[in-house]
């Protein structure tokens, strides 16, 4: 027989309450659609805190003692559902319209500096992908573009004088972990084809680990797309799956603080159910082949 655990009652006023100190925390939003979610959330962290009513709870988390356990909340809330190579024609073009135009942009300026801001990178997949289409695209610009020096042997992952810092941040510690760990089993390796597990992954028993070269790429990191200071000069910020779980007004914040974390003509790129329509004028938007991306427009600050 299974065990019937009693439901504390969260009445309507205590949900507001709760519900408006995520939003502030995190800016997650939790509509009717999700509110389900949200209460079992709920229900569980009470029982993990061994509190008898959600007020309680409440003041616990607005208390200085409830730091801790804010943040158990919000790490609870989060959907954390990714994969390698997500929305393939948007990452097709990135490879081979957006680099090749920050490439050639930046090779005319003599500045060999690419920074790529994975915002939202859950376990690292999303990351991981930027990194490997890069190395792969830098390669490809490499050779069609030769500069006068000598490439070290064996040849590094990013040909010299390049460099590339790719920054993979999100709110939940799990999620970093996990990422920075770089360790991943079949299913999740589904979309990675044979030749890039060869070049990119070692098997470690029954998983695969991402190769020490690329794993150095890719920097892990704590930030709270909901608070002012973010990274800034960027290149590409792929924050993809994220904003969906955020209202308008949360939504228009971010995008205007992707703006100012963009170098002039740097590319956002969202998720494939998301868009910027109706949320800004200071990007423009690309579509090609399926895949959409929205570039900085100058001027517009
Ligand atoms: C559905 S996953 C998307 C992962 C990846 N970007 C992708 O598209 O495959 C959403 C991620 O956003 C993170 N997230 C949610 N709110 C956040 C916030 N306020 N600041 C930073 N990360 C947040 C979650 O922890 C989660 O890992």
């Amino acid at each position: 027989m299974g065990t019937i655990t009693a439901q504390i009652e969260l009445t309507e006023a205590e949900l507001k309450l709760l519900q408006t100190l995520i939003y502030q925390e995190c800016g997650m939003f939790f509509d009717e659609r999700r509110s389900h979610f949200l209460k079992d959330r709920l229900q569980r962290r009470l029982k993990a805190c061994q509190l008898d009513s959600f007020y309680g709870y409440y003041r616990l988390l607005t208390s200085r003692e409830g730091k801790q356990e804010l943040s158990a909340l919000v790490e609870n809330l989060t959907v954390n559902e990714t994969s390698f190579f997500r929305n393939k024609p948007q990452l097709d073009l990135l490879q081979k319209t957006i680099l090749e135009d920050i490439l050639h942009r930046k090779q005319e300026r003599r500045d060999w500096n690419l920074r790529v801001w994975s915002a939202g990178c859950s376990t690292g997949q999303e990351p991981y992908t930027a990194a490997i289409l890069i190395c792969d695209a830098l390669a490809y610009y490499y050779l069609r573009n030769p500069l006068p020096f000598d490439v070290p042997s064996p040849k590094p992952l990013i040909p010299p004088p390049w460099k590339l810092e790719i920054l993979a941040s999100d709110i939940s510690y799990a999620s970093l972990r996990a990422g920075q760990e770089g360790l991943y089993g079949e299913t999740q390796m589904e979309a990675v084809e044979y030749t890039t597990r060869l070049r990119y992954f070692e098997k470690a028993a029954d998983r695969y680990a991402v190769k020490r070269a690329l794993k150095e790429l890719v920097q892990f990191d704590f930030h709270n797309l909901k608070t002012e200071f973010l990274p800034r000069r960027n290149d590409i910020i792929l924050c993809r799956n994220v904003m969906i779980y955020f209202d308008a007004a949360e939504q228009k914040r971010l995008i205007e603080k992707f703006w100012h974390c963009l170098n002039p003509g740097g590319y956002l790129l969202v998720g494939h159910a998301e868009s910027l329509f109706g949320l800004t004028t200071k990007f423009r938007m690309i579509h090609q082949n399926n895949g959409t991306a929205y570039q900085r427009i100058e001027g517009a600050s």
